[in-house]
């Protein structure tokens, strides 16, 4: 795999560009700044500039994990939800749009079950689930809308129809371009005096979202959160972009996904939301995310009902775990405990001897990116 640059890696390694370049060149490589090289390479300079490379061995038991992962169709894939993350400029009617998605979703029964507990929900239209993850629109949360665009499958931009782009719509609009996702417009508020939603339109073909009726490919959904207005075309929308992404996942496999948020929580601890976004999530499972480790001890749904185990695109609520792990980081499961808390700890110990070397990244991150 290429995946660091010459650029990158003399930045982690804290020296000029040209060092590595010259090491590179003696051993018969001409490659410039921006060149992709691979993990041996990598290693082989950074042991040449006196490094040592220690991580190496035990995060192959990550990267094995990760490459069985990666390997083609187990013969176990089905079909699953997508994961729709809801993005847009502060306002806008993000979480509104998500009230009143779950609310025409509910039935009698559950209604006074809803509260927000972990900022994700899975909903059925017309028999069909779709996890929506919303986000909030302040500008201080960039990274936030980063790792929502990374971990979803299609990507709601609400725009206020009285408001128009703004800021935190144009950073969502690059955050999901990266990523690659396809995007969904809601264009909100239509009920409001002053909503003018061919103006938002023109605002986005400003920024290369041209929308279909325009000859573009952009689809835009005229709504209102509040008056409840065209949401069940929108859903129509999300369903059939989501048919065409064919997403499927093998739920016989042992979890693997990312935590969407973590904090503390009275009489529980370290807890987790977390999405299952590859196989099935168990209590008692052992996982590791980054630095933090535990065995998987409650797990609760989106409704707050205690769950054992949890399938592809599901998000949940876990405690067990020994710290609380960082946000947009991915999560594994691992064969036990044991070898859960050891690679925890080694994560732990390099990011001490990282930083007592005063290196701007550790090789952590380094090999974070390689896999
Ligand atoms: P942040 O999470 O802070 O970024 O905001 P948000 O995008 O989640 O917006 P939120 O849903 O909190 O709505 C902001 C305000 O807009 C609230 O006062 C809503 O009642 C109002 N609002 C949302 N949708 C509509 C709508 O369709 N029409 C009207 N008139 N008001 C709306
Ligand atoms: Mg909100």
């Amino acid at each position: 795999p290429e995946l660091v640059t010459v650029g990158e890696l003399a930045e982690i390694l804290d020296i000029g560009a040209t060092e590595i370049i010259k090491i590179l060149m003696m051993s018969g490589t001409m490659a410039t700044i921006n060149q992709q090289i691979d993990y041996e390479t990598a290693e082989i300079v950074a042991s040449e500039l006196g490094y040592e490379v220690k991580a190496v061995k035990m995060e192959d038991v990550v990267t094995k994990i990760l490459e069985e992962y990666d390997e083609e169709d187990t013969g176990n894939e089905v079909k699953r939800p997508p994961v729709v993350t809801v993005m847009g400029h502060v306002d806008h009617g993000k979480t509104s749009l998500l009230d009143r998605i779950r609310k025409a979703n509910v039935t009698a029964g559950e209604a006074g079950g809803i509260t927000q507990h972990i900022g994700a929900y899975t909903v059925t239209i017309n028999g069909e689930s779709i996890t929506f993850i919303d986000t909030p629109g302040h500008e201080a949360f960039t990274a936030m809308r980063s790792r929502g665009a990374q971990m979803t499958d299609i990507a709601i931009l609400v725009v206020a129809a009285d408001d128009g782009v703004m800021p935190q719509t144009v950073e969502a609009i690059n955050h999901v371009k990266a990523a690659g996702v396809p995007i969904i417009v809601a264009i909100n508020k239509i009920d409001k005096e002053g909503a003018n939603p061919e103006r938002v339109k023109q605002e986005l073909t400003e920024h290369n979202l041209v929308v279909e009726e325009w000859g573009g490919d952009v689809i835009a959904v005229p709504v209102s959160a509040k008056k409840g207005e065209n949401i069940d075309t929108l859903l129509e929308m999300v369903l059939l972009v989501s048919e065409m992404g064919e997403l499927t996942a093998d739920p016989k496999r042992a979890a693997r996904g990312s935590v969407i948020e973590a904090q503390v929580k009275k009489g529980k601890g370290a807890t987790a939301s977390l999405l299952v976004q590859q196989g099935t999530l168990h209590v008692g499972d052992s996982i590791i995310s980054g630095m933090t480790y535990g065995k998987v001890r409650t797990m609760i749904d989106d409704k707050g009902k205690r769950i054992k185990k949890a399938g592809p695109s599901t998000p949940v609520e876990i405690s067990g775990l020994s710290d609380i792990p960082v946000a947009g980081d991915d999560f594994i499961v691992l064969e036990n405990e044991k070898e859960a808390r050891q690679l925890a700890e080694k994560r732990r110990e390099m990011e001490k001897d990282a930083r007592q070397a005063k290196m701007r990244l550790s090789l952590d991150d380094l090999f974070t990116k390689i896999q």
